[in-house]
């Protein structure tokens, strides 16, 4: 479990350790080359070999294209891409190494269709789907299998920045919570997904039980792609 935020990761660690599950938090900034190295290296470590590294960090970026805060731009993109492949390059020796295993990753929606409001964001996301596209074909013959994730609305705090857009503030009258139910509502199922939803896709796709999935970009979206 990896977070700049160390009490996020070590709860989460309790949570897997309370249910009979081994884990580790590693707490750091993954816009540091070094630590998003050090955490194929802590887990291979840890473990003794390396079966999967789902790359979940991410973050919305710059709303506005007029205006564009390249800081934000920056920001998202080390995020969203750059980490990302750091990481990938990590684990392909340690993956290699056991014979093949699994790289997941988490685009969006926003990687399979245009988002309004977030142009930075679709930038970045339609890339991680092409990432998966190629080195799916790319390391196919290695048994390394290479997917996505694309959540629709999730709840989670991040959700709670794409409702307010398009100029990331309230509309009168309205709170976060009531812009997520909204959201939630446009969506064919009627709601967000719930993280543990998006969780249980990315738990089949690093999964023996998807020997012969790679390339996929998996919407979870309550029909919201259709
Ligand atoms: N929430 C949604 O509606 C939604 C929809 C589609 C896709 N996604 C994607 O799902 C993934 C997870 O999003 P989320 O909604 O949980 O986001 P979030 O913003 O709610 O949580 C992000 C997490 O990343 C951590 N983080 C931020 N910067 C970091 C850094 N530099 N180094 C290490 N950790 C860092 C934060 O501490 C936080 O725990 C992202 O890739 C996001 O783009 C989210």
């Amino acid at each position: 479990m990896v977070d700049l935020n160390p009490a996020a990761a070590e709860a989460v660690v309790a949570e897997i350790t309370q249910a009979g599950g081994k884990a580790i938090a590693l707490a750091g900034d993954l816009r540091d080359d070094g630590f998003a190295r050090g955490i194929v290296r802590e887990t291979t470590r840890a473990f003794g070999a390396l079966d999967f590294v789902w790359n979940h960090v991410g973050h919305p970026g710059p709303a506005a294209i007029e205006g564009l805060d390249w800081k934000d731009f920056e920001l998202a993109m080390d995020l969203n891409v750059r980490t990302v492949l750091v990481t990938t390059e990590a684990a392909l020796p340690e993956l290699r190494a056991r014979g093949g295993g699994a790289l997941l990753y988490t685009a969006s929606t926003s990687g399979l269709t245009g988002s309004q409001f977030s142009p930075v964001y679709n930038i970045a996301k339609f890339g991680i789907v092409g990432l998966v596209h190629g080195l799916s074909k790319r390391y196919a013959r290695e048994n390394i299998r290479v997917n996505a994730v694309c959540p629709g609305p999730v709840d989670t705090p991040m959700l709670r920045v794409f409702v307010a857009r398009p100029d990331s503030q309230l509309p009168p009258g309205e709170t976060p919570e009531s812009l997520v139910q909204k959201r939630g509502g446009q969506v064919p199922m009627g709601r967000p997904a719930r993280p543990e939803e998006v969780a249980n896709a990315a738990l089949f796709l690093i999964s023996d039980e998807a020997s012969y999935v790679t390339g996929v970009a998996l919407p979870v979206d309550g029909g919201a792609t259709a």
